[in-house]
């Protein structure tokens, strides 16, 4: 029988619990049904729709409004006992199969979606099974790497400050240790390939092949998760090199309304607001910052996982009647995390902490720690263990 252990390496998670994944998913879905349901989209594709944001997102779409969905990812399957795969694999195969007993069509494309070939093979589906067109596509991909699918050069994104160095706290999960971290300021090389892999190049790329396939319907949206942040991370964060690449996914949105203007088309960016996600925990500093904002934002009231941020965006905001834009038009669902009462507490309260009490009750670490658990499928609410095989995971089909 097969042994599911939480395996951290700093604040990555090598461990998986294929059954704790399921019940995570399990567990989203009822938080959309107990909402009911919306009127929405009914033909979505979502890129990077395995974990966190991208997941909540078609959660929400598929169990609030019925729609069906096309998921593209990159997880891997199980190989041997001691290499389960990837909790997205897992998430993939959840969503599918709950969609499924609904009578929804729930497809997973596993690839790169930075490469050609994938657009292409997405687009023949639409066409030869998923009725033809799309309403939406969401745009929600965080990857440290891409290959340029025209030159096959491989570029590698860094999290760094930019011109001076960063010093703060962070935190060792595996460790549980608050200690001093330094951020060294990027090159403009750096810059410029964090750009490549996490700017909007991908999403334009995308679009202009659905477009010119003729696969989205008059009238398309599409999505694409950013952050801003506040003045507490903003030397690390919006004035850091993934700070240039989310300005870059501003000025790809205005390119792509330009494209889709001929059939109405729109190209929304959705500032989202902090979440613990696989991508966020590796960010230095921003788990000390989630820490104390979670503090103050459960007390409060306001605190969002995934699935609460994203169904409220959609059933609220995008296909409700709250929405709320900024002066460029983005869509701001942060505006809770952005309070300003909610900032000057979360700044007091991280000013507080060393290494006796950033764990203790004065702030969410526990909060922060149970949702990167669950992430890979541990410490999951409603979790019931079992045996399992590494055959039986082995037979789980996409
Ligand atoms: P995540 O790491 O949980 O999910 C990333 C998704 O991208 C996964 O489905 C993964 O399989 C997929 N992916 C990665 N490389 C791929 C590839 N080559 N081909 C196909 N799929 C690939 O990330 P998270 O945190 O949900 O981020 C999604 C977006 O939301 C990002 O743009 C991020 O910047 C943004 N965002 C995140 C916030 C946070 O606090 N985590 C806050 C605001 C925005």
């Amino acid at each position: 029988m097969l042994e599911f252990k939480q395996n951290i390496r700093g604040n990555v998670a090598l461990g998986v619990n294929p059954l704790g994944c399921k019940q995570e998913v399990l567990n989203q879905i009822d938080y959309v049904k107990n909402k009911g349901a919306y009127q929405g989209p009914k033909k979505v594709l979502i890129i990077g729709a395995s974990s966190s944001y991208g997941l909540a997102t078609r959660i929400s779409l598929a169990f609030g409004t019925g729609a069906d969905t096309i998921g593209v990812s990159f997880e891997k399957g199980p190989k041997n006992e001691k290499n389960l795969g990837t909790a997205g694999w897992y998430n993939n195969i959840a969503f599918r199969e709950a969609a499924e007993k609904e009578g929804l069509i729930a497809k997973n494309f596993v690839q790169d979606a930075f490469s050609h070939e994938s657009k292409q093979e997405v687009i023949d589906y639409i066409k030869s099974e998923f009725g033809g067109k799309v309403d939406l596509v969401v745009y929600s991909l965080a990857s440290g790497r891409r290959t340029d699918p025209e030159t096959g050069e491989t570029y590698t994104s860094s999290i760094k400050a930019i011109g001076e160095p960063v010093v703060g706290p962070h935190i060792n999960m595996q460790n549980q240790t608050f200690y001093t971290e330094t951020l060294e300021p990027a090159t403009d090389q750096e810059i410029a390939n964090t750009v490549k892999v996490m700017g909007g190049e991908d999403w334009e790329l995308w679009m202009k092949a659905l477009k010119e396939a003729d696969v989205l319907v008059d009238g398309v949206l599409t999505t694409n998760y950013s952050y801003l942040g506040t003045e507490l991370n903003h030397s690390y964060y919006g004035g850091g090199t993934l700070g240039r690449a989310k300005a870059d996914c501003d000025e790809k949105a205005q390119n792509i309304n330009e494209l889709l203007a001929d059939i109405n088309g729109k190209a929304q960016i959705v500032v989202a607001t902090a979440v613990t996600t696989k991508a966020s925990s590796v960010i230095p500093f921003f788990p000390v910052y989630c820490i104390g904002l979670y503090k103050v934002m459960s007390d409060k009231g306001t605190h969002e996982t995934p699935i609460m941020h994203q169904d409220r965006i959609y059933r609220e905001m995008i296909y409700g009647n709250k929405p709320e834009y900024d002066a460029v038009g983005r869509l701001r669902p942060d505006n809770w995390e952005l309070d300003s009462d909610t900032q000057a507490k979360t700044k007091e309260l991280i000013s507080q902490l060393n290494e006796e009490n950033f764990n203790s009750d004065l702030t969410a670490y526990d909060i922060f720690y149970k949702e990167f658990s669950n992430l890979s499928g541990f410490m999951v609410d409603g979790y019931v263990d079992r045996d399992v095989t590494i055959e039986e995971l082995k037979e789980l089909t996409l």
